[in-house]
Protein backbone atom coordinates (compact mmCIF):
# COMPACT_ATOMS: atom_id res chain seq x y z
CA UNK A 1 0.00 0.00 0.00
CA UNK A 2 1.31 3.40 -0.62
CA UNK A 3 0.45 6.90 -0.17
CA UNK A 4 2.11 8.68 -3.13
CA UNK A 5 -1.12 9.71 -4.71
CA UNK A 6 -1.69 13.48 -4.94
CA UNK A 7 0.40 16.12 -6.05
CA UNK A 8 4.31 14.98 -6.23
CA UNK A 9 6.66 16.91 -4.62
CA UNK A 10 10.11 16.71 -6.77
CA UNK A 11 12.65 18.02 -4.19
CA UNK A 12 16.08 17.31 -5.98
CA UNK A 13 18.52 20.75 -6.86
CA UNK A 14 16.83 21.45 -10.02
CA UNK A 15 14.95 21.10 -11.94
CA UNK A 16 12.81 22.64 -9.43
CA UNK A 17 9.24 23.12 -8.79
CA UNK A 18 7.30 25.57 -11.43
CA UNK A 19 4.95 27.98 -10.33
CA UNK A 20 1.37 27.39 -11.95
CA UNK A 21 1.75 31.12 -12.77
CA UNK A 22 5.33 29.85 -15.19
CA UNK A 23 3.19 26.89 -16.74
CA UNK A 24 -0.02 29.05 -17.15
CA UNK A 25 2.34 31.80 -19.33
CA UNK A 26 3.78 28.95 -21.78
CA UNK A 27 0.45 27.42 -22.26
CA UNK A 28 -0.34 29.08 -25.57
CA UNK A 29 -0.12 28.73 -29.15
CA UNK A 30 3.26 29.80 -31.01
CA UNK A 31 3.55 33.49 -30.97
CA UNK A 32 4.85 35.47 -33.69
CA UNK A 33 8.31 35.56 -33.95
CA UNK A 34 8.43 38.53 -36.50
CA UNK A 35 7.47 41.02 -34.39
CA UNK A 36 4.60 42.34 -31.07
CA UNK A 37 4.82 41.12 -28.37
CA UNK A 38 7.09 38.26 -28.14
CA UNK A 39 10.27 41.19 -29.15
CA UNK A 40 8.76 43.65 -26.20
CA UNK A 41 9.14 40.61 -23.88
CA UNK A 42 12.47 39.59 -24.38
CA UNK A 43 13.69 42.97 -24.71
CA UNK A 44 11.91 43.27 -20.82
CA UNK A 45 13.85 39.95 -20.16
CA UNK A 46 17.16 41.99 -19.83
CA UNK A 47 16.91 44.25 -17.82
CA UNK A 48 15.62 42.01 -15.07
CA UNK A 49 18.32 39.52 -15.80
CA UNK A 50 20.58 42.28 -14.74
CA UNK A 51 18.37 42.48 -11.61
CA UNK A 52 19.00 39.48 -9.86
CA UNK A 53 22.26 38.86 -11.05
CA UNK A 54 22.63 42.44 -9.56
CA UNK A 55 24.96 44.07 -12.37
CA UNK A 56 24.76 46.66 -14.71
CA UNK A 57 27.10 45.06 -17.47
CA UNK A 58 25.91 41.89 -20.07
CA UNK A 59 23.91 39.42 -20.43
CA UNK A 60 23.12 36.71 -23.41
CA UNK A 61 20.65 34.53 -23.50
CA UNK A 62 21.42 30.79 -24.97
CA UNK A 63 19.01 28.13 -25.95
CA UNK A 64 20.65 25.43 -23.95
CA UNK A 65 21.60 24.34 -20.66
CA UNK A 66 23.56 25.12 -18.06
CA UNK A 67 26.79 23.18 -20.66
CA UNK A 68 25.65 25.66 -23.12
CA UNK A 69 26.32 28.32 -20.92
CA UNK A 70 29.83 26.91 -19.53
CA UNK A 71 30.72 26.28 -23.22
CA UNK A 72 29.21 30.08 -24.70
CA UNK A 73 31.59 31.51 -20.99
CA UNK A 74 34.92 30.04 -21.69
CA UNK A 75 34.39 30.53 -25.97
CA UNK A 76 34.32 33.81 -25.63
CA UNK A 77 37.39 34.72 -23.38
CA UNK A 78 39.89 31.98 -23.85
CA UNK A 79 42.23 31.23 -26.97
CA UNK A 80 44.16 27.58 -27.19
CA UNK A 81 46.77 27.06 -24.32
CA UNK A 82 45.83 29.97 -22.08
CA UNK A 83 45.66 28.38 -18.66
CA UNK A 84 42.63 28.21 -16.61
CA UNK A 85 42.96 28.11 -12.87
CA UNK A 86 39.60 25.31 -11.98
CA UNK A 87 38.92 25.49 -7.98
CA UNK A 88 36.84 22.29 -7.46
CA UNK A 89 34.93 21.69 -4.36
CA UNK A 90 33.05 19.14 -5.86
CA UNK A 91 31.53 17.58 -9.37
CA UNK A 92 30.60 21.06 -11.25
CA UNK A 93 33.42 23.14 -11.07
CA UNK A 94 35.35 19.59 -12.04
CA UNK A 95 33.15 19.61 -15.28
CA UNK A 96 33.47 23.16 -16.31
CA UNK A 97 37.50 23.02 -16.34
CA UNK A 98 36.73 19.44 -18.22
CA UNK A 99 34.82 21.71 -20.33
CA UNK A 100 38.09 24.16 -21.05
CA UNK A 101 40.35 21.48 -21.62
CA UNK A 102 38.30 19.76 -24.28
CA UNK A 103 38.33 23.70 -25.84
CA UNK A 104 42.25 23.11 -25.77
CA UNK A 105 42.73 24.91 -22.63
CA UNK A 106 45.73 24.27 -20.00
CA UNK A 107 44.03 23.26 -16.92
CA UNK A 108 45.28 23.54 -13.35
CA UNK A 109 43.01 22.03 -10.56
CA UNK A 110 43.13 22.77 -6.81
CA UNK A 111 40.73 20.10 -5.64
CA UNK A 112 39.07 20.59 -2.32
CA UNK A 113 37.42 17.45 -2.12
CA UNK A 114 33.74 17.03 -1.70
CA UNK A 115 33.28 18.37 1.49
CA UNK A 116 35.00 21.38 2.20
CA UNK A 117 34.44 25.59 0.57
CA UNK A 118 37.81 27.27 -1.54
CA UNK A 119 40.58 27.51 1.05
CA UNK A 120 41.68 31.22 -0.27
CA UNK A 121 45.33 30.30 1.29
CA UNK A 122 45.94 27.60 -1.52
CA UNK A 123 44.63 30.02 -4.35
CA UNK A 124 47.11 32.47 -3.00
CA UNK A 125 49.58 30.15 -3.39
CA UNK A 126 48.97 29.40 -7.08
CA UNK A 127 48.27 33.09 -7.92
CA UNK A 128 51.66 34.42 -6.41
CA UNK A 129 53.64 31.04 -7.81
CA UNK A 130 52.81 32.20 -11.55
CA UNK A 131 54.54 35.23 -12.04
CA UNK A 132 54.63 34.79 -15.63
CA UNK A 133 50.47 35.85 -15.26
CA UNK A 134 49.84 32.71 -17.40
CA UNK A 135 46.77 32.20 -15.62
CA UNK A 136 43.58 33.50 -18.15
CA UNK A 137 40.99 32.84 -15.85
CA UNK A 138 39.83 31.07 -12.54
CA UNK A 139 36.93 28.91 -12.63
CA UNK A 140 34.85 28.81 -9.30
CA UNK A 141 31.37 27.52 -8.78
CA UNK A 142 29.49 29.14 -5.90
CA UNK A 143 27.65 26.57 -4.85
CA UNK A 144 28.75 23.01 -5.79
CA UNK A 145 25.33 21.41 -6.34
CA UNK A 146 26.98 17.91 -5.83
CA UNK A 147 28.41 18.42 -2.30
CA UNK A 148 25.87 21.58 -1.26
CA UNK A 149 28.97 24.08 -0.43
CA UNK A 150 29.04 27.58 -0.73
CA UNK A 151 32.04 29.38 -1.68
CA UNK A 152 33.64 32.93 -1.00
CA UNK A 153 33.19 34.58 -4.21
CA UNK A 154 34.16 38.07 -2.31
CA UNK A 155 37.27 36.23 -0.96
CA UNK A 156 38.74 35.43 -3.98
CA UNK A 157 37.82 38.79 -6.41
CA UNK A 158 39.91 40.56 -2.85
CA UNK A 159 42.62 37.94 -3.45
CA UNK A 160 42.95 38.31 -6.91
CA UNK A 161 43.09 42.21 -5.92
CA UNK A 162 45.77 41.76 -3.51
CA UNK A 163 48.27 39.10 -5.40
CA UNK A 164 47.49 42.17 -8.41
CA UNK A 165 46.59 38.92 -10.43
CA UNK A 166 44.85 40.38 -13.61
CA UNK A 167 42.95 36.73 -14.52
CA UNK A 168 39.35 36.80 -14.91
CA UNK A 169 37.07 35.48 -12.09
CA UNK A 170 34.52 33.48 -13.84
CA UNK A 171 31.39 32.08 -11.54
CA UNK A 172 29.31 29.24 -11.84
CA UNK A 173 25.84 30.37 -10.24
CA UNK A 174 23.68 27.96 -11.44
CA UNK A 175 22.36 26.32 -8.29
CA UNK A 176 22.91 29.77 -6.43
CA UNK A 177 20.88 32.44 -8.61
CA UNK A 178 17.70 33.63 -7.43
CA UNK A 179 18.51 31.91 -4.29
CA UNK A 180 21.42 32.74 -2.36
CA UNK A 181 22.76 36.47 -2.33
CA UNK A 182 24.90 36.97 -4.89
CA UNK A 183 26.31 40.44 -6.66
CA UNK A 184 28.02 40.62 -9.36
CA UNK A 185 29.48 43.97 -9.53
CA UNK A 186 30.24 44.51 -5.79
CA UNK A 187 31.54 41.41 -6.02
CA UNK A 188 34.11 41.89 -8.94
CA UNK A 189 32.75 39.16 -11.06
CA UNK A 190 34.07 39.41 -14.37
CA UNK A 191 31.71 36.40 -16.10
CA UNK A 192 28.86 34.71 -14.60
CA UNK A 193 26.75 31.89 -15.42
CA UNK A 194 23.64 30.58 -14.44
CA UNK A 195 20.54 28.46 -16.04
CA UNK A 196 16.93 28.87 -15.84
CA UNK A 197 15.72 25.57 -14.25
CA UNK A 198 16.81 26.18 -10.64
CA UNK A 199 15.71 29.45 -8.48
CA UNK A 200 14.56 31.36 -11.93
CA UNK A 201 11.97 28.28 -11.47
CA UNK A 202 11.11 27.92 -15.19
CA UNK A 203 11.40 24.64 -17.32
CA UNK A 204 15.44 23.21 -18.22
CA UNK A 205 16.21 24.83 -21.78
CA UNK A 206 17.37 28.53 -21.82
CA UNK A 207 20.52 29.28 -20.20
CA UNK A 208 22.97 33.02 -19.35
CA UNK A 209 26.34 34.44 -19.62
CA UNK A 210 26.37 37.89 -17.68
CA UNK A 211 29.87 39.11 -18.38
CA UNK A 212 31.75 42.84 -17.96
CA UNK A 213 34.28 45.00 -19.87
CA UNK A 214 37.21 43.38 -18.74
CA UNK A 215 35.90 39.70 -19.93
CA UNK A 216 34.72 40.89 -23.44
CA UNK A 217 38.14 42.80 -23.38
CA UNK A 218 39.97 39.63 -22.80
CA UNK A 219 38.22 37.68 -25.82
CA UNK A 220 40.39 34.87 -27.45
CA UNK A 221 40.48 33.03 -30.08
CA UNK A 222 37.79 30.27 -29.08
CA UNK A 223 34.89 31.68 -30.16
CA UNK A 224 32.30 30.87 -33.06
CA UNK A 225 29.40 33.03 -34.25
CA UNK A 226 26.99 30.82 -32.40
CA UNK A 227 28.37 31.30 -29.10
CA UNK A 228 29.69 34.98 -29.29
CA UNK A 229 27.76 36.62 -26.57
CA UNK A 230 28.06 40.30 -28.53
CA UNK A 231 25.67 40.16 -31.31
CA UNK A 232 23.11 38.22 -28.38
CA UNK A 233 24.07 41.22 -25.64
CA UNK A 234 22.94 44.14 -28.44
CA UNK A 235 21.22 42.84 -31.03
CA UNK A 236 20.61 44.60 -34.37
CA UNK A 237 17.41 42.42 -35.59
CA UNK A 238 15.79 40.34 -33.40
CA UNK A 239 17.04 36.77 -34.28
CA UNK A 240 20.49 37.57 -32.73
CA UNK A 241 19.24 37.65 -29.49
CA UNK A 242 19.52 33.57 -30.27
CA UNK A 243 20.99 33.14 -33.45
CA UNK A 244 17.82 31.71 -34.78
CA UNK A 245 14.00 30.73 -34.00
CA UNK A 246 13.62 32.41 -30.46
CA UNK A 247 12.65 29.82 -27.69
CA UNK A 248 9.10 31.21 -27.77
CA UNK A 249 7.38 29.13 -24.66
CA UNK A 250 10.63 29.63 -22.40
CA UNK A 251 10.54 33.11 -22.89
CA UNK A 252 6.80 33.55 -21.73
CA UNK A 253 7.68 31.22 -18.67
CA UNK A 254 10.85 33.05 -17.43
CA UNK A 255 8.96 36.72 -17.71
CA UNK A 256 6.61 34.92 -15.38
CA UNK A 257 9.25 33.57 -13.16
CA UNK A 258 11.17 36.58 -12.79
CA UNK A 259 8.18 38.47 -12.19
CA UNK A 260 7.42 36.16 -9.32
CA UNK A 261 10.82 36.92 -8.03
CA UNK A 262 11.08 40.78 -8.03
CA UNK A 263 7.16 40.92 -6.66
CA UNK A 264 8.49 39.08 -3.87
CA UNK A 265 11.67 41.13 -4.08
CA UNK A 266 15.27 39.47 -4.25
CA UNK A 267 16.32 40.32 -0.65
CA UNK A 268 12.98 38.54 0.62
CA UNK A 269 13.73 35.78 -1.64
CA UNK A 270 16.93 35.21 0.08
CA UNK A 271 16.02 35.67 3.20
CA UNK A 272 13.38 33.37 2.40
CA UNK A 273 15.67 30.40 1.43
CA UNK A 274 18.09 31.13 4.22
CA UNK A 275 15.48 30.58 6.78
CA UNK A 276 13.68 27.68 5.04
CA UNK A 277 17.46 25.99 4.85
CA UNK A 278 18.12 27.10 8.35
CA UNK A 279 14.89 24.55 9.23
CA UNK A 280 16.31 21.94 7.47
CA UNK A 281 19.64 22.21 8.99
CA UNK A 282 18.02 22.24 12.56
CA UNK A 283 16.23 19.19 11.58
CA UNK A 284 19.33 17.30 10.75
CA UNK A 285 20.86 18.73 13.94
CA UNK A 286 18.33 16.91 15.82
CA UNK A 287 18.43 13.39 12.96
CA UNK A 288 22.29 13.56 13.42
CA UNK A 289 22.52 12.69 17.44
CA UNK A 290 22.04 8.78 16.56
CA UNK A 291 22.98 7.25 13.73
CA UNK A 292 25.04 7.54 10.93
CA UNK A 293 23.29 10.80 8.90
CA UNK A 294 25.31 13.82 8.29
CA UNK A 295 25.31 17.10 6.43
CA UNK A 296 27.89 17.06 4.22
CA UNK A 297 29.06 20.59 4.80
CA UNK A 298 29.77 21.03 8.39
CA UNK A 299 29.99 24.67 8.11
CA UNK A 300 26.97 26.96 8.39
CA UNK A 301 28.47 29.66 6.77
CA UNK A 302 29.62 27.56 3.76
CA UNK A 303 25.86 25.39 3.20
CA UNK A 304 23.80 26.40 0.39
CA UNK A 305 21.08 27.76 1.13
CA UNK A 306 19.23 26.23 -1.81
CA UNK A 307 20.93 22.41 -1.18
CA UNK A 308 21.63 19.97 0.59
CA UNK A 309 23.52 16.97 0.69
CA UNK A 310 23.51 14.37 2.93
CA UNK A 311 25.69 11.32 3.99
CA UNK A 312 23.68 8.54 5.55
CA UNK A 313 25.80 5.34 4.55
CA UNK A 314 25.47 2.58 2.05
CA UNK A 315 22.36 1.66 0.81
CA UNK A 316 20.28 3.50 3.07
CA UNK A 317 20.28 6.86 0.42
CA UNK A 318 19.35 4.68 -2.20
CA UNK A 319 16.50 2.71 0.36
CA UNK A 320 15.40 6.48 1.45
CA UNK A 321 14.71 7.94 -1.68
CA UNK A 322 12.82 4.82 -3.07
CA UNK A 323 10.64 4.74 -0.08
CA UNK A 324 9.53 8.69 0.11
CA UNK A 325 9.26 8.33 -3.66
CA UNK A 326 7.28 5.53 -4.11
CA UNK A 327 5.67 5.49 -0.20
CA UNK A 328 4.60 9.48 -0.15
CA UNK A 329 4.90 10.75 -3.75
CA UNK A 330 8.80 13.09 -2.67
CA UNK A 331 11.49 12.78 -4.91
CA UNK A 332 14.82 13.69 -3.08
CA UNK A 333 17.75 13.93 -4.82
CA UNK A 334 20.72 11.21 -5.76
CA UNK A 335 23.80 11.38 -4.72
CA UNK A 336 25.77 13.04 -7.32
CA UNK A 337 29.56 12.84 -7.78
CA UNK A 338 29.52 10.52 -4.39
CA UNK A 339 30.95 6.71 -3.84
CA UNK A 340 29.60 4.83 -3.16
CA UNK A 341 26.05 7.04 -4.66
CA UNK A 342 23.96 5.00 -2.72
CA UNK A 343 25.30 6.30 0.76
CA UNK A 344 24.08 9.87 -0.01
CA UNK A 345 21.09 11.82 -0.75
CA UNK A 346 20.16 15.58 -1.53
CA UNK A 347 17.61 17.74 -1.03
CA UNK A 348 16.36 20.52 -2.98
CA UNK A 349 14.84 23.86 -1.51
CA UNK A 350 15.39 26.11 -4.41
CA UNK A 351 13.02 28.70 -5.80
CA UNK A 352 9.27 28.31 -5.45
CA UNK A 353 9.48 26.59 -2.37
CA UNK A 354 7.57 28.23 1.25
CA UNK A 355 7.43 26.35 4.76
CA UNK A 356 4.42 24.05 4.71
CA UNK A 357 6.56 22.57 1.55
CA UNK A 358 9.70 22.35 3.90
CA UNK A 359 7.73 20.87 6.81
CA UNK A 360 6.50 18.08 4.95
CA UNK A 361 9.71 17.28 3.11
CA UNK A 362 11.09 17.25 6.57
CA UNK A 363 8.02 14.99 7.86
CA UNK A 364 8.44 12.72 4.88
CA UNK A 365 12.09 11.96 5.80
CA UNK A 366 11.54 11.41 9.26
CA UNK A 367 8.82 8.95 8.64
CA UNK A 368 10.69 7.44 5.94
CA UNK A 369 13.63 6.66 8.11
CA UNK A 370 11.29 5.29 11.07
CA UNK A 371 9.77 2.79 8.18
CA UNK A 372 13.06 1.49 6.80
CA UNK A 373 14.58 0.94 10.80
CA UNK A 374 17.13 3.76 10.03
CA UNK A 375 18.63 5.28 13.37
CA UNK A 376 18.39 8.89 14.10
CA UNK A 377 17.20 11.23 16.81
CA UNK A 378 14.37 12.42 17.61
CA UNK A 379 12.83 15.90 17.70
CA UNK A 380 13.96 17.16 14.06
CA UNK A 381 10.60 18.30 13.44
CA UNK A 382 10.23 20.35 16.21
CA UNK A 383 13.39 21.96 16.04
CA UNK A 384 12.52 22.93 12.17
CA UNK A 385 9.26 23.95 13.29
CA UNK A 386 11.29 26.55 16.12
CA UNK A 387 13.42 28.11 13.63
CA UNK A 388 10.11 28.74 10.94
CA UNK A 389 8.16 29.80 14.26
CA UNK A 390 10.82 32.59 15.30
CA UNK A 391 11.07 33.96 11.71
C1 LIG B 1 26.39 24.14 -10.13
C2 LIG B 1 26.00 23.53 -11.43
N1 LIG B 1 26.73 23.82 -12.52
C3 LIG B 1 26.41 23.30 -13.73
C4 LIG B 1 25.34 22.46 -13.89
C5 LIG B 1 25.02 21.92 -15.22
O1 LIG B 1 23.79 22.44 -15.64
P1 LIG B 1 22.88 21.64 -16.67
O2 LIG B 1 22.53 20.34 -16.06
O3 LIG B 1 21.70 22.55 -16.87
O4 LIG B 1 23.68 21.48 -17.92
C6 LIG B 1 24.55 22.14 -12.77
C7 LIG B 1 23.41 21.22 -12.90
O5 LIG B 1 22.83 20.75 -11.95
C8 LIG B 1 24.89 22.69 -11.53
O6 LIG B 1 24.16 22.42 -10.45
Amino acid sequence: MSLSNGRAYLAIPGPSVIPDAVLRAMHRASPNIYEGELHDLTQSLIPDLKTVARTDHNVAIYIGNGHAAWEAALANVLSRGDTVLVLATGRFCIGWGEMAAGLGADVQTIDYGAQAPIDLALVEQALVADTAGRIKAVLAVHVDTSTSVKNDVPGLRALLDKTGHPALLMVDCIASLGCDQFEMDAWGVDVMVAACQKGLMTPAGISFVWYGPKADAARGNCVTTYWDWRPRSAPEMYFQYFDGTAPTHHLYGLRAALNIILAEGLDHVFWRHETLARAIWAAFDQWSKTGAMRLNILDPAHRSHAVTSVEIGSPDGDRLRHWCEHQAGLTLGIGLGRSPSDAYFRLGHMGHVNAQMIMGLLGTIEAGLTALGIAHGRGALDAAADVIAAA
